[in-house]
């Protein structure tokens, strides 16, 4: 879970774009009372959609299992558990595992960059919104395919960059300007949106996001776009060797 006293500079209100695990998970901590709701507003009600987009591109069968990481208050967890799939919810803040403690999924603390899970053992992993807060993300992503079986999916639902340059011109606008006054209006938390336009504007574009994987182990890499690139969905195979 990392030294909670290292996140005393910030207070635990936010982190900044080095991540350190310990700003991170105290941040979201305290996100947690109001984040469903929080999230729902900023996003204009997509989020369910974007969950429903991510279930479909991993595309798991009943009876598989699926681990969901950096899953919060479980509500992406829910969604892939939809048909039948055992879809287990981890995260590294206890504070937004138990915000989300009614929902009807197995839960488990972990850290994405050292999972508490055996070599191969799901059929695929699902990082939704979570991969851009990781300190290494490199170092997730090939965590993610040490516990996945050959054959089996990855696949990353993160903010992205828009595709049309006006669209992103508005979009940047809304998340500088916008983002944060509805937030002070929304969350427990308010700080920590500012965090979250500054991370989401440091973060890779498509290309360079589905180059990570790649280096990272991931065969057949795509991603599709939700949102006009507002949102992308990155999809990777692990080979069978
Ligand atoms: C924006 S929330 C996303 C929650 C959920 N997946 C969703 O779609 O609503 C990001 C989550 O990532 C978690 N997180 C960030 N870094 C993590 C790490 N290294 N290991 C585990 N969880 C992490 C945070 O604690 C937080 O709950």
């Amino acid at each position: 879970m990392g030294d909670r006293g290292e996140a005393a500079h910030t207070g635990g209100l936010r982190a900044d774009l080095a991540k350190r695990p310990a700003d991170v998970a105290a941040m979201f901590d305290r996100v947690a009372q109001r984040y469903d709701l929080t999230n729902t507003v900023l996003s204009g009600g997509l989020d369910a959609s974007w969950r429903r987009a991510t279930r479909a591109a991993l595309g798991a069968r009943p009876g598989q299992t699926v681990l969901d990481v950096a899953a919060g208050t479980a509500v992406s967890t829910v969604e892939l558990a939809a048909g039948g799939v055992h879809a287990v919810a981890c995260d590294f803040s206890q504070g937004m595992l138990r915000a989300g403690a009614a929902r009807p999924v197995p839960k488990v603390a972990g850290d994405a960059m050292a999972l508490p899970l055996a070599d191969e053992s799901v059929d695929g992993v699902v990082i939704s919104f979570g991969l851009r807060n990781v300190a290494d993300p490199d170092a997730a992503l090939r965590e993610f395919r040490r516990v996945t079986r050959p054959g089996g999916t990855l696949v990353v639902c993160e903010f992205s960059s828009p595709t049309w340059t006006p669209f992103r011109t508005v979009y940047t606008e809304y998340l500088m300007r916008a983002l944060p006054r509805i937030a002070r209006a929304v969350s427990s938390n308010p700080d920590a949106y500012g965090y979250l336009a500054e991370s989401i504007r440091a973060w890779p574009d498509q290309p360079a996001l589905a180059a990570r994987l790649q280096s990272a182990g991931w065969a057949d890499v795509g991603w599709r776009n939700l949102t006009g690139g507002i949102v992308a969905l990155h999809r990777g195979r692990k080979p069978r060797d």
